[in-house]
């Protein structure tokens, strides 16, 4: 973007890949696949309760190709500027940080709030697993078989009242264990934020783990936003304050270069970023000499989420 060890899980507790595509093969052929989504049990939280009903959103756009990058590839090319700049960064220095135990204060416009344990903001929810493309700002891609619960199903237990118009995240800060707090790349604690509509929309995903295992801490241990139609910065990693506001609340980069990141960041390959073009996007792991793709606008996810926008000025609003 702009400016300028070991495992953080033992080899032996990821699901291999193979073993992984099979488990997902079985599922979608007991017919437990919805619209693109896979609900699986046996990750972490998701008991022997039975599926969750499926919140119903659609596949993404046929264009978009949604087989998975290995694990290898989601764990060690990384944005998290915490650990630093580069992407093997994260990865390389990552493995002090203690993601347990871990406390999420809410606060701001709702009814509950205070400082809750990690497992009291996963709550009751069933764990389920939703195979999402992330699209970085800077042009290159991945999917991921994330493992999470919708965060308006944890937001609305904390009943935002209705002066919640924006909802802000924070993420920790801990310079002993991240290098890059120390060197201070960035004003720290990332910031970001979304309006209570994109918070609460079914996509929009609370992630704890993926592949089937909990968060790496180069992913952001132990619990991340994503937003599929967004570019990756609005994913905030390792969140510990969740905030309802009724004014638009600051985010990282917005502050850093306001005339580069927008507060919306929606994937729109018709409005190039102020130093490359957002039209084409590279998938990490295709090889140096593979084309690159076309980038589908919202991320291929525009049949559920353009509605959330209409009247709105993507171009000025970017
Ligand atoms: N969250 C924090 N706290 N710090 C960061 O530097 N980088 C963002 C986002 N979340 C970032 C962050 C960016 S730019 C991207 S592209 C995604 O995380 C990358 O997520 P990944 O490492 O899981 O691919």
């Amino acid at each position: 973007m702009l400016i300028r060890q070991k495992p953080a899980i033992r080899p032996s507790e990821i699901t291999p890949e193979s073993q992984y595509l099979d488990r997902r093969r079985f599922i979608r052929s007991a017919s437990l696949a919805g619209s693109g989504l896979l609900f699986a049990a046996g990750c972490s939280g998701a008991g022997d309760e039975p599926p969750a009903p499926a919140p119903a959103p659609a596949a993404p756009n046929e264009a978009a190709d949604l087989t998975p990058n290995s694990f290898a590839d989601i764990t060690s090319y990384n944005n998290f500027y915490e650990f630093g700049l580069d992407k093997g960064d994260p990865a390389r220095y990552a493995g002090q940080f203690k993601s347990q135990p871990w406390t999420v204060t809410v606060d701001g416009e709702a009814e509950n709030t205070g400082t809750f344990d990690f497992a009291a903001i996963v709550g009751p929810h069933t764990i389920e697993e939703r195979i999402y493309r992330l699209r970085c700002v800077e042009a290159w891609s991945m999917v991921v078989p994330w493992n999470g619960i919708p965060l308006g199903d944890v937001l609305r237990r904390f009943k935002p009242t209705s002066r919640a118009k924006f909802v802000a995240f924070e993420t920790v800060v801990r310079p002993a264990e991240m290098p890059g707090q120390r060197a201070g790349v960035l004003d720290f604690p990332y910031r970001e934020g979304l309006t209570i509509a994109e918070a609460m929309h079914p996509l929009t995903l609370l992630a704890t783990g993926l592949y089937g295992v909990d968060l790496p801490n180069q992913n952001g241990a132990p619990l991340r936003l994503i937003i599929p139609w967004k570019y990756g910065f609005k994913s905030i990693k390792s969140i510990v304050r969740i905030s309802f506001t009724e004014t638009r609340p600051r985010t990282t980069w917005s502050d850093a270069a306001p005339n580069e990141y927008g507060f919306y960041a929606n994937v729109n390959p018709d409005v190039d970023h102020p130093r490359w073009s957002q039209a084409r996007e590279r998938r990490i792991g295709s090889g140096l000499f593979a084309a690159k793709q076309p980038t589908l606008p919202f991320n291929g996810y525009g049949d559920d989420v353009a509605g959330l926008y209409s009247g709105l000025n993507l171009v000025r609003n970017f």
